[in-house]
């Protein structure tokens, strides 16, 4: 049986975000309070122009709130510098995008070993080739090692953008809309994937999505509209029910 992880890592205290713009202020997010803990999958839902990117943004500190606070781990990061942030954003974060493409001229292992070329990560031992070997086939991609993006399909692509996310060791990974193009099979692996690594390596995950079956295999479903937090759903499944 899983058990329920309830340590907080990532706080957002009455966030608001509003975005000014020449015709006028579009208020993206209203109040806006959320606690993600560790190992805890999140789902985000709501229709198209609820907040569910910009709320991915302001958790992963890509983009900073109007109004109020995000904490993690303690420290309030919405107020340090740009130098500062980097850091937190290296070591704890990684981001997985819809549309996130390896890039084209290097193959499965380099691409997943890709963040190491901007930072080095402190207190790593080991060797992280074969890491990213080793996490290149616990994804199913064993036989995709040195193949090159072209040579693979959407699912693949997909779970090279997942073998990237995990060799830095993120506390949370912020995935915004990550199975929209991929057909069902793939969908459930990506989400069964994110359901595997929250428990078992204690990574929160939160992923923004418009269909309910892969939002269903969350711990938690986060429903917003209009940038408002509507409610806070906990789904069962310890244990997961069969596919
Ligand atoms: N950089 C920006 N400048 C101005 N307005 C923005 C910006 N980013 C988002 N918005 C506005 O904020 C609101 C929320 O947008 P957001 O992209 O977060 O929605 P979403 O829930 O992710 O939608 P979708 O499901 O279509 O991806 C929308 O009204 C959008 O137009
Ligand atoms: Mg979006």
């Amino acid at each position: 049986m899983e058990k329920a992880n309830t340590t907080p890592l990532l706080e957002l205290r009455q966030v608001n975000k509003a975005f000014n713009l020449p015709s006028g202020t579009v208020t993206a997010l209203e109040n806006v309070s959320l606690t993600i803990n560790k190992g805890e999958l999140v789902a985000l839902v709501g229709p198209s122009g609820s907040g569910k990117t910009t709320l991915l943004n302001i958790i992963g500190s890509l983009d900073r709130p109007s109004a109020g606070e995000v904490i993690l781990e303690g420290v309030r990061i919405d107020v340090l510098s740009e130098e500062d942030l980097v850091h937190f954003r290296r070591e704890k974060f990684s981001f997985i995008f819809q549309d996130a493409k390896p890039l084209r001229m290097l193959n499965v292992l380099e691409n997943t070993l890709l963040p190491f070329n901007f930072f080095k990560p402190k207190n790593r031992n080991g060797n992280i080739k074969s890491e990213g070997i080793d996490i290149i086939k616990s994804l199913g991609l064993g036989h995709r090692i040195y193949h090159m993006p072209s040579q693979l399909s959407g699912g693949e692509i997909q779970r090279v953008a997942i073998a990237r996310a995990l060799i830095t060791h993120p506390a949370m990974i912020l995935a915004d809309e990550p199975t929209a193009n991929l057909d069902r099979d793939n969908r459930l692996f990506v989400v069964d994937t994110f359901r595997k690594l929250s428990k078992e390596k204690s990574i929160a995950i939160v992923f923004s999505t418009h269909d309910l079956e892969i939002a269903n295999k969350a711990d938690r479903i986060v429903h917003l509209k209009d940038g408002v937090f509507l409610k806070d759903e906990a789904v069962c499944c310890t244990p997961c029910p069969a596919n």
